[in-house]
């Protein structure tokens, strides 16, 4: 426990200001914050200016500095102060979700090589101890599935949507209570939650699936009629980010779903994130917190750092069945589409059709589809179409599969 840790930060807005006073409250007297590197020399800070630097190279090349705190919000520059770090033989903690998507195998394999950690708790859920419990206690191959609540800008204004608020209103709350950006698109799209499902799934089934390849469905299409057709069943909408490991498959995607009050998840409102995990013998587990906010996650970025200390990294034991399992879109799966105009319904090919609703003003269909023909569709900028996906899909338990004309299909009792 002798040893320092000697940080050089990049960036001080909401996680690494939180960062900041955050270390300065705790007693980790040999936890160091020596230098900051952020972009505007203009702008006003709450420490004093010479705290600040503005050229990467002053912390990357800085022999005395041993850890790199990441927390930018630029995907692209923070790809490339990682690597280089990395190459340096900094440790490095990181809350970037997108980047570390797109580059987790090449970064990991970069922190082996050159014999140093890359951590990044803060990047999933925020709060929410998921990646070191995954990798740690969900250390075998028994886990079965993971469902999760990991935005937490769209569940509260699916929470304000689900009492009967426009989601412009909703919208417009979440953005006054600082819980959405000014451009909410990567949130209210899905984006935002498959960049964190893409990293869920390396550590809970060991194959990194890059997020260009996970199909999101986010939640800016569902109308006040979907609302209205999920109270009338006594459901929820939320937005999840699923994957399931079935066999040597793994199928993963975010879209918004019904939830029946039995589901965990359906008392996670507001702001909150939550995830269950499910595996052979524990059955389902739920974690719940924060997933965003200043404090919350300058938390998990320092409990990163305090594992530093005792030189922890992660193992990815799972990963050795990279290229013994594939991702895969052929399955079924059971959905509600919804749309004004019915005519746009009818572009879209149900397998079996269970349930459908024909109005002037409202039309709806539910039936089962192949996952693979969903994928076709950008469903995000198809307005007039809303996609839910049924509430039953997410009981595990249920499925049965077996293979039919070369397709794994989910079948729920
Ligand atoms: N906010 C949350 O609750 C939350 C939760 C989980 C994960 N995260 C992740 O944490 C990271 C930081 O988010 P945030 O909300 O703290 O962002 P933020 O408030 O927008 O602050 C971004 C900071 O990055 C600095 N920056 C931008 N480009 C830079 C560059 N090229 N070189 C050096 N500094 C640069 C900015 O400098 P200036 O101050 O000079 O503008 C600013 O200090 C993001 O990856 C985000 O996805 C955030």
């Amino acid at each position: 426990m002798n040893k320092e840790i000697n940080i050089g930060l990049f960036g001080f807005g909401v996680v690494g200001s939180g960062l900041y006073n955050v270390l300065n409250l705790s007693e980790a007297s040999h936890i160091k914050i020596s230098k900051i590197v952020v972009k505007n020399p203009k702008k006003k800070r709450s420490i004093p200016s010479e705290n600040f630097f503005f050229d990467k190279q002053t912390i990357l090349l800085d022999l005395k500095i041993n850890t790199v705190v990441e927390l930018i919000n630029d995907p692209e520059e923070a790809y490339q102060i990682v690597k280089t770090a990395l190459k340096y033989g900094k440790h490095v903690v990181s809350a970037n979700k997108k980047m570390i998507a797109e580059h987790l195998n090449e970064l990991i394999a970069l922190a082996n090589n050159n014999n140093v950690s890359f951590l990044y708790e803060a990047a999933v859920a925020g709060s929410i101890p998921i990646i070191r419990n995954l990798e740690e206690y969900y250390n075998n191959d028994t886990l079965s599935s993971i469902l999760g609540i990991v935005n937490g800008t769209t569940n509260f204004i699916l929470t304000q949507a689900n009492e009967g608020i426009s989601y412009k209103k909703a919208m417009q709350i979440a953005q006054e209570k600082g819980f959405a950006e000014t451009d909410p698109t990567s949130d209210v799209d899905g984006f935002d939650s498959k960049y964190k499902l893409s990293i869920l799934i390396k550590h809970a089934f060991g194959i990194h699936v890059n997020s260009n390849s996970i199909f999101n469905n986010g939640i800016r299409n569902i109308k006040p009629r979907d609302i209205q057709y999920a109270n009338e069943k006594g459901y929820r909408i939320k937005l999840f980010a699923r994957a399931e490991k079935i066999d040597n498959q793994i199928i993963g995607f975010v879209a918004p779903q019904f939830v029946k009050q039995d589901n965990f998840c359906y008392q996670v409102n507001n702001e909150f994130n939550a995830i269950t995990v499910e595996a052979a013998f524990s059955d389902k587990q739920l974690f719940i917190g924060k997933g965003a906010g200043s404090f919350p996650t300058a938390s998990a970025v320092l409990s990163d750092i305090s594992a530093l200390v005792y030189d922890y990294k992660y193992e990815y034991r799972k990963s050795a069945v990279e290229g013994k399992v594939n991702f895969t879109s052929n399955f079924y799966v059971r959905v509600y589409l919804g749309s004004e105009n019915r005519i746009d319904l009818s572009r879209i090919d149900l397998i079996q059709e269970d349930e459908s609703f024909f109005s002037d003003e409202y039309s709806f269909k539910i039936g089962w589809i192949v996952f693979s023909e969903l994928e076709k569709f950008d469903f995000n900028e198809w307005k007039e179409i809303s996609l839910i996906i049924l509430p039953n899909e997410v009981e595990l338990a249920e499925i049965q599969y077996f293979t039919l004309q070369n397709t794994t299909e989910l079948i729920l009792e």
